[in-house]
């Protein structure tokens, strides 16, 4: 399956768990791509008023994993801005996933992921899987394996 991990990262954490994501995937015999999505105003909270750079082509993928940052108890202004402009994403599978500092889902990510879902919705697609990385938890290093694990399993 031809499967793009489509990230929105601007300290690495989100780009670290798709680097992950991307190996297990590729060991399981997928052609995978890891794209970033990226703004010339990345801190601008107003998705209306973000000006993107990099927009990855997602028509030639089967399959989506999209990953962001929690920004301001919400889903990336950034990556809200990529998916409202990138088209019809009817027929693809896709996940979704947030990483956060606060350690606790209930602290931004849970708020974000339901975002993001009704995004990818409004977009034509149902999201098959999600998932919240807590950067502070002290089970973050087994909650990012967890991730990549149930990831890894659904296409
Ligand atoms: C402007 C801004 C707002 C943020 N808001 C939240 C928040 O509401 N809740 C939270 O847990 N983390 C918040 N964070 C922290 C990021 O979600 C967290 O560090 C994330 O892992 C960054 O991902 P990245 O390294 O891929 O950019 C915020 C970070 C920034 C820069």
């Amino acid at each position: 399956m031809k499967i793009g991990i489509i990230v929105h990262s601007k300290t690495g954490n989100t780009l670290s768990v798709a680097q992950g994501l991307k190996e297990k995937l590729t060991s399981a015999g997928h052609m995978v791509s890891l794209e970033q999505v990226t703004a010339a105003n990345d801190d601008e909270i107003n998705a209306d008023r973000i000006q993107l750079i990099k927009k990855p082509d997602i028509g030639g993928y089967d399959a989506l994993i999209i990953g962001a940052p929690v920004r301001g108890f919400s889903f990336s202004p950034v990556m809200t801005a990529y998916i409202s402009k990138a088209g019809s994403l009817h027929g693809k599978k896709i996940a979704c996933f947030v990483t956060q500092a606060f350690p606790f889902p209930s602290m931004g990510g849970n708020q974000a992921i339901g975002q993001a879902l009704k995004l990818c919705e409004a977009c034509g697609a149902s999201v098959c899987e999600t998932g919240i990385i807590n950067r502070s938890n002290f089970k973050r290093k087994k909650m990012t394996e967890d991730l990549i694990e149930r990831f890894g399993r659904l296409f």
